[in-house]
């Protein structure tokens, strides 16, 4: 049976429905109940993390939103690093922010940049609520030209950067997110399946195009130790060596 995420979606219960973006295409009942337990019975969301997400539900451009557990894992791993210096790339409503934001120490900062303003607006009084408002430095540029502007000031100090904007110039990111990284910093480039259709090889749009050859490149590139998680949209994590 072809496993029907908006279907889903509707029989699932509100903590998996406000904490999910289940987007793919899963064949089996093994699959499906995998995705139900993990969305379920693995998340430990605060209060604000839902309601931020509940939020985010109802805006118009709603599958845009990190998956939870990409998020928590980002945050378990950064958490653990001791990071103090986060990048992100592409907000949203702010929800990845907030998320990681939340793990930084008391003078830690996340540095966000993304080229619409309306949706981390819709974040910000859940950054506020959190407490984390003061760490988050929000810059709304295209990332292009803000990280060719932050590589110039800020070259290795970066702890953790989470690449999740648009996909077409994704090459440039990565080699702009390896300078702004220390060595052993992590780089975590979000949703680099695009909704599944790197898998297919007729799928030959320019943001597929781009992704699968940052794969083909990150996977054989000696300036990283890296994985592709099949998590949410899927993930890549690379430490920079
Ligand atoms: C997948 S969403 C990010 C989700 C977010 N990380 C979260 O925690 O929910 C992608 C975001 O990238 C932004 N974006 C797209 N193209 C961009 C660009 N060229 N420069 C900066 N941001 C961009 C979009 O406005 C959108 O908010």
């Amino acid at each position: 049976m072809a496993f029907n995420a908006s279907e889903l979606t509707g029989k699932m219960n509100v903590k998996f429905a406000e904490s999910s973006r289940v987007r793919w295409t899963k064949e089996s009942e093994f699959e499906q109940r995998l995705m139900r337990f993990i969305y379920t019975d693995t998340l430990h969301l605060t209060p604000t993390q839902n309601e931020l997400r509940k939020v985010s539900s109802e805006q118009p451009l709603r599958v845009l939103i990190s998956d939870a557990a990409v998020i928590q894992l980002i945050q378990m791993l950064a958490k653990n690093m001791q990071a103090k210096h986060i990048l992100e790339i592409g907000v949203y409503t702010g929800y990845g922010a907030l998320s990681l934001a939340s793990i930084l120490p008391d003078e830690g900062q996340l540095v966000a940049c993304d080229v619409d303003p309306g949706m981390p607006e819709v974040g910000e009084p859940f950054w506020e609520k959190a407490g984390v408002l003061n760490k988050i430095d929000l810059h709304i540029q295209p990332a292009k030209e803000f990280l060719n502007e932050l590589t110039k000031t800020k070259a290795g100090c970066f702890d953790v950067v989470h690449l999740d904007a648009d996909k077409s110039l994704l090459d440039d990111y990565y080699e702009a997110s390896l300078v702004l990284l220390r060595k052993g910093g992590l780089l975590a480039v979000d949703g680099i399946l695009c909704v599944g259709r790197v898998l297919y090889d007729d799928c030959d749009d320019e943001e597929t195009r781009a992704a699968k050859a940052l794969i083909r490149r990150i996977m054989a590139d000696e300036r990283v130790d890296c994985s592709l998680i099949p998590m949410g949209d899927g993930i890549i994590l690379a430490f920079k060596k």
